[in-house]
Formats: structure tokens, sequence, C-alpha cells
């Protein structure tokens, strides 16, 4: 009797040894200095990269997984990682000061993340973040859908840009009296994974899934395909309701765009351009080159729309709980503050609310600079625009708000915790244009009164 307990208590044991072994998929991220090589140069650019490379490896998950990511800190500051877009407990979403310590050199934090939505995310630094990022910590996150469509190929192309200067190094001064009385800081050299106007091998027929990222400090793109015609499937991670074709799309620092693109079957031996139209004059980011073989045949199926979407009209009886003016002032740590309702970070003006209930909030830029807006955590919809009601058939978790533009979104807060809320062009966040939503899920005490 004795032995047959020991024997099953042991083989319990092991069973859960097993499991905890295995539940978790385990990534190293390495944040170091190293090199990166730019057609410009003859020798390799200083960067701070990922496991080596800028940027970091492409991290991939199914949904539902256990994520766990061990991040150890090589280089000579502290810093953290934060998932752009993820949902996931409060404690592990990287803002230094607020839901963990800032990891120093030599240090490593364990992130566990339970991946709860398929979808295109990204990962960077929450630490010093305007030199982090442009030196070239950031990555890509795919969390894989529990059923993979027959598509015929995945494209990533994270988007980027970079301040050189002639000796073949990154700018070294940050945060400069420029880049805040501007849109930030923008590059002279523009990349798409790391390459500039790298080429793209695809066959006539074949039906692929693009993932774009933008992954600048600053820059706004407007990513256009010249000559095909490319489908919106997913904004910042989260299958649209409806369909559409990318067309002058303002794709923000932040922003993710999955496009469903079918290449003509007649297209063998044909180039098309990725441009960027933001700017008036238009300039490629990379080429879509098709082979000069007999074509493939076009892969159908229906990609997945959202089934949960946060309809508009949950917010009709919603009375605004925040405004948020953007606008800068003399001040702060760096000389020009931008401020929310002229606060800076961390004496914001933050807001509270409660887990599950729905939020109206306003963005209105005083300044006549952009603001691309993002909230941690959570996914919202865009209501109006100078209150017109706006139609987006989509969620985002980052909106661009447009000189002396107001935009009101809704949101339902998911999660508990504090939730950062901030301009993703870098330079602004650093002087201050940052503040957080306290979710809670109790009634808070004023409440109760
Ligand atoms: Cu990419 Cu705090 O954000
Ligand atoms: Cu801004």
């Amino acid at each position: 009797m004795r032995n047959k307990t020991w024997l099953f208590l042991t083989l319990i044991m092991c069973l859960s040894f097993y499991h905890a072994a295995m539940a978790a998929q385990v990534v190293n991220l390495e944040a170091a200095e190293g090199y990166h090589q730019f057609p410009y140069f003859n020798q390799p650019t200083p960067v701070w990269e990922y496991n080596g490379q800028t940027p970091g490896p492409v991290i991939r998950a199914k949904v539902g997984t256990e994520l766990h990511i061990n991040l150890y800190n090589k280089l000579q500051e502290p810093t953290t990682i934060h998932w752009h877009g993820l949902r996931i407990d409060n404690s592990m979403d990287g803002v230094p000061g607020v839901t963990q310590e800032a990891v120093q050199p030599g240090e490593n934090f364990l992130y566990r993340l339970i991946l709860e939505e398929a979808g295109t995310y990204w990962y960077h630094p929450h630490f010093n973040n305007s030199e982090q990022i442009e030196r070239g910590l950031k990555g890509i996150l795919i969390v894989e859908e529990k059923e993979t469509l027959p598509w015929s190929q995945e494209l990533i192309l994270f988007l980027d840009d970079w301040r050189l200067v002639e000796d073949g190094t990154i700018y070294s001064k940050f945060n400069t009296p420029h880049d805040l009385m501007h849109d930030g800081r923008w590059g002279n050299a523009v990349t798409v994974n790391g390459e500039v106007r790298p080429e793209f091998l695809v066959r006539p027929g074949e039906r692929v899934r693009f993932r774009l990222i933008n992954g600048a400090n600053a820059r706004v793109f407007s990513p256009n395909l010249e000559g095909l015609s490319a489908h919106v499937i997913a904004v910042d991670g989260r299958p649209v309701t409806t369909i559409f074709e990318l067309q002058n799309f303002p794709f923000s620092p932040g922003n993710r765009l999955d496009l469903d693109i079918t290449i003509p079957a007649d297209a063998g031996g044909k180039s098309f351009t990725l441009l960027d139209s933001f700017p008036r004059e238009s300039y490629p980011l990379a080429i879509i080159k098709v082979a000069n073989v007999p074509p493939i045949e076009t892969p159908t199926f229906q990609p997945d729309i959202a089934k949960q979407f946060l309809p508009a009209d949950l917010f009709n009886k919603v009375a605004v709980s925040k405004t948020w003016d953007l606008n800068a002032f003399r001040g702060g740590k760096l000389g020009i503050g931008w401020g929310m309702n002229r606060r800076l970070w961390p004496e914001s003006d933050k807001a509270d609310f409660q887990l599950g209930v729905p939020q109206k909030i306003v963005f209105r830029n005083s300044s006549s600079r952009l603001h691309p807006m993002h909230i941690h955590g959570v996914f919202f919809r865009v209501l109006e625009r100078n209150n017109i009601p706006a139609v987006e058939p989509f969620t985002r978790d980052t909106v661009l708000v447009g000189p002396k533009e107001e935009v009101t979104i809704g949101l339902v807060p998911e999660h508990s915790g504090i939730w950062v809320t901030h301009c993703h062009i870098l330079e602004h966040a650093e002087a201050g244009m940052m503040t957080s939503i306290g979710v809670s899920e109790k009634k808070l005490a004023r409440d109760l009164l």
C-alpha cells in the first residue's frame, strides 16, 4: 500500500514538473550593444539590439499560449520591455515606476504573457524610450490564430527610420529643441526590416498576408502599393469588421496593418512598389518582385473578421469622462513640455475607470503638431472626429490626432491596473506627454460616498 502511494505521488510530481516546463513557450531576449550595416557606410553602425539584431527576433506563438520572455539587460543603463498592443496582466506591461522596477544593467526579468488574442504586435523598451528605441531596440511579436489560413506566404514589413550622420553613427543628441518643437525625431534613412528598400520575392497568383508595423520614433507613413489592390484585414492587431481597401491610411508610430494582397496571375516578371505617400512627394519603401514563372493557383478563403466588436452605440448614452487637451508650453525637464491638460508626466492629470464600464475620452489637440495617442492594455474605437461621427470599421490602440483636431474615443477597460496613455511620438512622451488610466475592479471610494 505504502509503496503504491509513493509511486502515485512521485508520478504526480513528475507530471506537474513536466507540465510546468512544457506549458510555457520560453524566449530569451538579450538587450545589448551591437552593430548594424547600413548601405551608406563602409563600416557597420553601432546600435542597440535584441539578440544581436535590429529589428529583434520575430517572436511567434499561438493564441492561448503562455509565453515566457526572459529579458537580460546587457546595456549600460536600465531598460524594460513593453508589449505594444497586448492585453495582459498589468504587472507584465513593462512600464518602469508604474508596473515594475526598471531592469538594471546585468539583471534580468521574466515576462509572463498569456496571449489572449491573435494579431500583429511589437515590443520595445519603456525606459529612455526616445533613445533606446531609436538606437534599435524593437521587435515583432506575432500571435497566430488557432487555425492557420492557407496564405501562400506571409511577409512582415517593419517600417522604421534612423537619423544617421556622415561618420556612420546614429546622431547622438536626443530630444533636441527642434525635435520637441516639431513632430519628434524624423530620420534621414528609412528602413524596412532594417534594410533600405528591400526586395520581396513572390510568385504570380500568390495570396500574401502582409503585416506592417510602424516602429519609427515619430514618422507617420501612408503606405500604398502601386498597381496592387491591398485589403485591410486587421488594424492594430485586431481583425476589422468590414474589409476595406488600403488608401491614404495615416499609419502612425505604434500602428499595425494586416493586408490581404493577391498577386495577379499575369504579373510574372513585374515589380510593384510599396510607397510612402505621406509626404507631398512619395518615395519607395520596398519592392515586391514577381518571379517570371507560371502562376500558382490562388488560394480561396475568407479571412477572419471581428466577432466581438466594440459597437459605437454602446457609447450612445455615455458622457465624456475625460478630456485631455494636448499642447506645449515652456517648462519641464527638457525646457519644452508637452502637456495633457497642461500637466506633465509623472504629475499628470490621470483618469480612474472601473473594469467593464464603457468610457468616452476626448483628445483635443490645441497644438499644430501630430500626436499619435496610444493607450496600454485596451483597444478602443474612434467615435468622432471634430464632433462628426467617424466611420472606422475597426478598433485601435493608437490613433493619430492631427493639428487642432479633436478625437473622441470609446473603450471598455478589460484589465485592472494602471495603464499608461501617451503620445507615441517618443520625444513628445519624453517631454511629458504621458498620463495613466487606473482601472479598479472595485468601486472607487468616492463613488461609495
Ligand atoms: Cu508602444 Cu507605451 O508604447
Ligand atoms: Cu505628440
